[in-house]
């Protein structure tokens, strides 16, 4: 029997924004079953319960020791009964029936699948589910007519599920950085997303460009993108200009919570780090790639190569990677998007998330602060004025919320 009066009962609160959470969690099987169960909504495409999911998971990863009792649990915002039924049956069978048999369902499985294909969304894969296919290779067998991006996406599948990890990231991060002083000297490219939390691995790479002089900034993604593909990085890509200005939203949140920036989202190709070639050929250029003359897995070497898909290597003989069946390469998606410098601390902090940190801090300046966010501006409907930033510290303040660094942004 359990005394109540010893029971440590949780106090959080309640928007994701006022918390720290950091990637480390005391009930990662729980949050993890109710993150299962958002996923699921997210893939039928029910946003709110996806949404209701995800608060109540951030909600566990906040805790500071593992919930051992449900009477831990009163009080605690956003746990609706369904997720409270979750978590008892965790808690006293070890699994939740509901999850499980959600994992082990065919349209679960089938969706996951599909929408898993880049540039397929949950009301596509329910289309396909609905006339008969649940695999890539029903699919393919189907005849019907993918987009461009979903080409792309089908075609580097696996690639693109291999997580990407931070030393990836940072190679890319290279890259785009050589890119971008190239066309623009001067220009400062940022890494955003979850790299910039402090994850170690992601599913893709997000980077965020500006130049300290407004306006300089205009009609620089398309010359990045331009370069990128002269020398062979980029397998596919598609770059949306910038709508902000010319939109008709008014105040900073635009009609939809998809912001308005000259953005692209890509799929690099990434040359393959070969430990043991670069060992034995022990030269590394100062900024850590291997130089070009030395070896194929140098970053430059597909610049000679006419089909940045069939990377060919001129050197290449060193090493028989292609003939023994593993390519030199992978397929890594990469989102770039570019903003100017007086919007640059929203584009910072609406870019880095998580998507849930972001949707609680739009949250919490509407409800709780009567203002608007979004990843261009802040404004004050009291006061009818936008309040500028030029960090994302004056922005928290600005909010009246205390700030919470990247790495506690992992809600
Ligand atoms: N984002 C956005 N608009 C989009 C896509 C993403 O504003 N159309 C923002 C998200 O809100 C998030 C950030 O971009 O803040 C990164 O999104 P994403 O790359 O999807 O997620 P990560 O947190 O980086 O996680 P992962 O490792 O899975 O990439
Ligand atoms: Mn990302
Ligand atoms: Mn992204
Ligand atoms: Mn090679």
């Amino acid at each position: 029997l359990v005394d109540e009066t010893e029971v440590e009962v949780f106090s959080v609160p309640s928007y994701a924004c006022q918390r720290r959470t950091t990637l480390d969690n005391h009930n990662n099987v729980l949050a993890h079953a109710l993150s299962l169960l958002a996923e699921n909504a997210e893939l039928e495409d029910e946003d709110g319960r996806g949404v209701a999911f995800r608060r109540a998971a951030a909600v566990l990863k906040a805790l500071p020791k593992p919930v051992t009792s449900m009477m831990q649990l009163r009080g605690l915002p956003c746990l609706g009964d369904h997720c409270l039924r979750v978590i008892k049956d965790i808690l006293e069978t070890g699994t939740s029936s509901e999850v499980e048999a959600t994992k082990q369902s065919e349209r679960y499985k089938a969706l996951k699948v599909l929408t898993g294909i880049f540039g397929v969304g949950a009301k596509t894969a329910a289309r396909w589910i609905r006339d008969g296919i649940h695999t890539l290779q029903q699919l393919r067998d189907s005849g019907h007519t993918l987009n461009r991006a979903q080409q792309a996406g089908l075609e580097h599948y696996e690639d693109l599920h291999q997580q990407v990890t931070k030393a990836e990231a940072d190679t890319i991060g290279e890259i785009v950085e050589r890119a971008v002083v190239s066309v623009l000297p001067g220009a400062q490219v940022v890494l955003t997303g979850g790299f910039r939390r402090g994850k170690l691995t992601g599913h893709d790479v997000d980077f965020l460009i500006t130049h300290p002089v407004e306006g300089r900034e205009e009609g620089l993604m398309p010359k990045v993108v331009s370069w990128l593909e002269s020398q062979g990085f980029l397998l596919y890509q598609k770059t949306t200009r910038n709508s902000y200005l010319e939109s008709n939203d008014g105040p900073a949140r635009p009609a939809s919570n998809i912001d308005r920036f000259e953005r692209c989202l890509s799929i690099f190709k990434l040359i393959k780090e070969d430990k043991h070639e670069t060992k034995q050929l022990g030269k590394l250029s100062e900024n850590g790639l291997e130089t070009p003359e030395d070896t194929c897995s140098s970053l430059t070497h597909v610049q000679t190569d006419p089909n940045p898909a069939t990377p060919s290597c001129a050197k290449g003989q060193i090493h028989s990677g292609e003939d023994t069946g593993h390519r030199l390469w992978r397929a890594v998606r990469v989102d770039l998007v570019v903003s100017p410098i007086s919007q640059f601390a929203f584009a910072l902090l609406g870019w880095t998330g998580s998507k849930l940190f972001e949707r609680e801090l739009r949250r919490w300046a509407g409800y709780e602060k009567a203002m608007s966010l979004s990843s261009h501006a802040l404004y004050d409907n009291n006061q009818s004025r936008y309040l500028r930033a030029t960090s994302e510290e004056e922005i928290f303040a600005h909010l009246g919320l205390e700030y919470i660094p990247p790495s506690e942004r992992n809600a």
